[in-house]
């Protein structure tokens, strides 16, 4: 029998289902699994103004489901219509354009009755407690029952009467964390309501409620759910535009995980899973974080109800925009925004594993250093960078120049790396054998002044890959090359958005030898290429002929510039096909920033080469001056700072 036959079973005629199987086939929408039972009935008890919910569940839900709330119950006839298919109290004027609650259906109850085995007992304010069971879909009587106020669910053998999905559900344990993921997107969306979850291991989670409404309040439970290091490393954000308005906290940059699942959007008060929102977030951090990184993030979004249809989806996890263009932008812009106002902060986190990794090693040798955590100055608790004005407390020569700490490119003949080449000029200064970098200290004219900025004065190199440098209270220590990496990208940045990108051209055209198709690529991408300052022409099969480079980029080696570029195009050839575009704003203008973040990371100082201490000290200063310094562009922090205090501390003199 062919595998097209097998779909063709002999024909029966047309009849009616029985309602039990209909029940059962739609339950198939809603319940999934134990999770998405809970998730139903939390949002029904949030749904009755519930302030504190608890939830009970034995076997990964699979052996029970219990979920208790104190909101406004149900009386003996909502309690009968409510198990019914299509019975619902939430839309009393019919109209599926105006919903202001969680449920709209009225699908939930029935579909989990057809699937387990269900009793509900629940007591309004004034009238008498009542109590009900549905099993497998057969409704019992309404019958008194003593209760609390409010309501008590419990849902037993879910998928007992049906085993195909049964088979299909993963162990306990997995049950239980997609339960437990359930309890802290709803966590996230109603700050105000408390959550209990009980499993038979250890103690329960729970998620005090916060009795305020105020940004404090949702920052205090955005911590209990996304992690106690999440406040000190996040931004707020605020925004609103055209009937649109969008709060939160924006995880920074530095502060990433290995998967999505720390990103929360809340949509009129509903967790929401959406491409588009998510896509927009991908977008506002692709500057920011390399693409398999993920930010750690909570927004709200607010609008009219008729603004978003969340009749979508049986589970009402996605929805749709009737301006998905507006929504995509505010979100871009408000998280662009909230990036900038946070400037160079770094996460704390980097910071305080390191000291905590020097402090058994200190304690070792029996002083005694002071109790509890350190808390390193760094991120939160360094004040922002931006809006300082660095320029007028620092009259160095560099500064005149956006990228004055950088030597002088032109003339190099050697064209062997971008990193040793300029090196080269001083090596003089730094490199003799009697006299190891990292001892030579003279500070420049004007950094004593200097310590007064927030990045410091710069004090010292090390490793020919960090600067050392001294602020009022404490340290800092800057990775050259990431923070020079993200400078050199928002200078091409900037230029590109003002105008095109500078360029310079070279004395002598460069060719590049390559596989042909390589060099047909890049010769494809030369007029995009032209508008970031990489100016080529074919060069008969397998090789390109470069005429010019970006000015920031120049001085460098044109092969490995070519090169990296090459790999970039490759690269987002491969990304265009794929979702990830999927709500990007502009993806020309994501791609061309891909190209100037590939070109940046390579143009920029390399780890190992040696810097004077003005350009150390212009680097500084630039990073003060530039937004989102306090990052490389693939996440990674390009300094930490670590307050006096802590050091002392170190040392026992705390
Ligand atoms: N915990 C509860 N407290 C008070 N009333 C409840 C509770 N749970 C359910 N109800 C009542 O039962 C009705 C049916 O619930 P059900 O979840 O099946 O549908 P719904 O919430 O209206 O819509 P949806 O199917 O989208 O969830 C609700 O409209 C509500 O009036
Ligand atoms: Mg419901």
């Amino acid at each position: 029998m062919s595998a097209a036959s097998a779909l063709l079973p002999p024909r029966a005629g047309v009849r009616r289902l029985d309602p039990i199987l209909v029940d059962r086939i739609a339950a198939g929408e809603v319940v999934e699994r134990p999770a998405s039972a809970v998730k139903e009935l939390v949002e029904n008890a949030i749904d009755a103004g519930a302030r504190a919910v608890e939830v009970t569940i034995e076997a990964g839900g699979r052996r029970l489901i219990r979920v208790v709330d104190d909101g406004i119950g149900m009386g003996a006839e909502d309690l009968a219509l409510a198990v019914e298919r299509h019975a619902t109290s939430k839309l009393p004027d019919g109209d599926l354009t105006r919903i202001g609650s969680l449920g709209f259906r009225g699908e939930a109850l029935p579909s989990i009755g057809a699937v387990s085995r269900l009793a509900i007992t629940s007591r309004t304010a004034e009238g008498e407690g009542v109590s009900l069971t549905v099993e497998s879909g057969l409704k019992g009587p309404v019958r008194p029952a003593p209760a609390a106020r409010g309501t008590r669910i419990e849902v037993t053998d879910l998928f007992a009467a049906t085993p195909a999905r049964l088979k299909f559900l993963k162990s306990d344990r997995a049950e239980t964390a997609a339960v437990a993921e359930v309890l802290r997107r709803l966590a996230v969306a109603q700050p105000q309501v408390r959550f209990t979850l009980r499993t038979e291991s250890g103690s329960p989670t729970v998620f005090p409620a916060e009795a305020e409404v105020n940004e404090a309040a949702t920052l205090r439970r955005l911590g209990s759910v996304l992690g106690p290091d999440f406040p000190a490393n996040a931004v707020p954000l605020s925004m609103a535009r055209e009937g649109f308005s969008l709060e939160g906290h924006v995880g920074l940059p530095t502060f990433h995980r290995g998967a999505g699942t720390h990103i929360h959007f809340v949509v009129n008060g509903r967790p929401v899973r959406d491409r588009l929102l998510l896509g927009a977030v991908r977008g506002a951090y692709a500057d920011t974080m390399s693409s398999d990184r993920h930010p750690v993030l909570a927004l709200y979004l607010a609008c009219e109800p008729g603004l978003v249809d969340v009749n979508v989806h049986p589970a009402k996890t996605e929805l749709r925009f009737r301006e998905p263009g507006l929504v995509r932008a505010l979100v871009v812009s408000a998280i662009h925004e909230a990036l900038r106002r946070a400037g160079a902060r770094s996460s704390t986190t980097g910071a305080r594993a390191a000291l905590d990794a020097l402090r058994p090693s200190v304690s070792g040798i029996g002083g005694p250093v002071g109790e509890g955590r350190f808390t390193v100055h760094t991120g939160a608790a360094a004040p922002s960078l931006m809006p300082r004005p660095a320029r007028t407390l620092f009259s160095g020569p560099s500064l005149a120049a956006p990228a004055g700490w950088r030597a002088p490119a032109p003339a190099m003949p050697d064209r062997s790396g971008f990193a040793e080449t300029p090196q080269a000029a001083f090596a003089h200064d730094f490199a003799q054998p009697d006299l190891p970098p990292a001892a030579d200290l003279r500070p420049e004219a004007g950094a004593e002044e200097a310590d007064a900025h927030p990045l410091g004065a710069a004090r010292a190199q090390i490793h020919g890959t960090y600067i050392v440098a001294q602020t009022r209270d404490g340290i800092v220590l800057v990775d050259q090359h990431a923070a020079h990496e993200r400078l050199v990208y928002e200078r091409l940045k900037a230029e590109r958005a003002g105008g095109g990108v500078a360029c310079q051209g070279l004395l002598i055209p460069d060719v590049v030898e390559m596989a042909p198709d390589a060099a047909d690529r890049l010769v494809e991408a030369a007029p995009e290429l032209e508008r970031l300052g990489l100016s080529l022409e074919a060069f008969g099969p397998g090789a390109v002929l470069i005429r010019a480079v970006p000015a920031a980029l120049a001085g460098g080696s044109v092969k490995n510039l070519v090169l990296d570029v090459l790999d970039a195009l490759e690269a987002s050839g491969v990304e265009e096909g794929g979702p990830a575009g999927a709500g990007d704003p502009d993806p020309v203008s994501r791609r061309l920033d891909a190209l100037l973040s590939r070109m940046s990371c390579h143009g920029s100082i390399r780890a190992g080469r040696r810097l004077k201490p003005e350009e150390m000290n212009a680097l500084l200063r630039q990073m003060e001056a530039t937004p989102l310094s306090g990052s490389c562009n693939h996440g990674r922090p390009t300094f930490v700072s670590l307050g006096l205090a802590d050091i002392e501390r170190l040392f026992g003199r705390r």
